[in-house]
């Protein structure tokens, strides 16, 4: 196993839809630990495949319960709302107040190919939605109101974050105060 760069906004990686897994194999198995190392190296909850650098559809998060990984997650409902402070490994170093379903059922695969079925509430149900995001190529941002987006974006940038990148750049130039 070994750990990897994640990517940093401005990354079109990050940007990019990802593609369905088609192959449960021991590939994505070994990219899952990685992902288990860089996601627990960083500290964080959950991290997906785009942040990476792979396009595909799939995430691994642990939220205390042990290392889980969801190939190809769908997100079936949602309901009630639930504001919460929430950051990205991606966007190292900021948070914002995002209010989404309170409550979620996605649905997916484990990495034998067993049909996963997971209703989530408050900070899982959260994790699930964002991860879902990455896969979708959707940021953080992308929930902010047009005010927020805009200073949002103006701190982003003051971080030297949100140029465009190579997609090979890596995060290690980068200094967060
Ligand atoms: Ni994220």
């Amino acid at each position: 196993m070994s750990s990897h760069a994640i990517r940093i906004f401005g990354d079109p990686v990050l940007r990019t839809p990802a593609d369905v897994v088609t192959e449960l194999d021991g590939r994505l198995a070994r990219l899952a630990d990685d992902m288990f190392d860089t996601m627990y190296d960083a500290n964080g909850l959950g991290l997906a495949a785009p942040q990476i650098g792979v396009r595909k559809r799939f995430f691994v998060y642990d939220h205390g319960d042990g290392p889980e990984v969801l190939v190809n997650p769908v997100l079936e409902e949602g309901d009630g709302e639930w504001v919460y402070e929430e950051g990205c490994l991606s966007v190292p170093g900021l948070s914002w107040e995002i209010t989404r379903p309170k409550t979620v059922h996605v649905v997916g695969f484990d990495l034998d190919g067993n049909e996963v079925s997971i209703e989530a509430d408050e900070l899982v149900a959260r994790l699930f939605q964002h991860e879902l995001d990455h896969l979708n190529g959707v940021l953080l941002v992308d929930h902010l109101d047009d005010e927020q987006r805009r200073d949002a974006m103006r701190v982003i940038r003051e971080m030297g974050m949100g140029r465009s990148q190579k997609p090979s750049s890596t995060a290690g130039g980068l200094s967060l105060p």
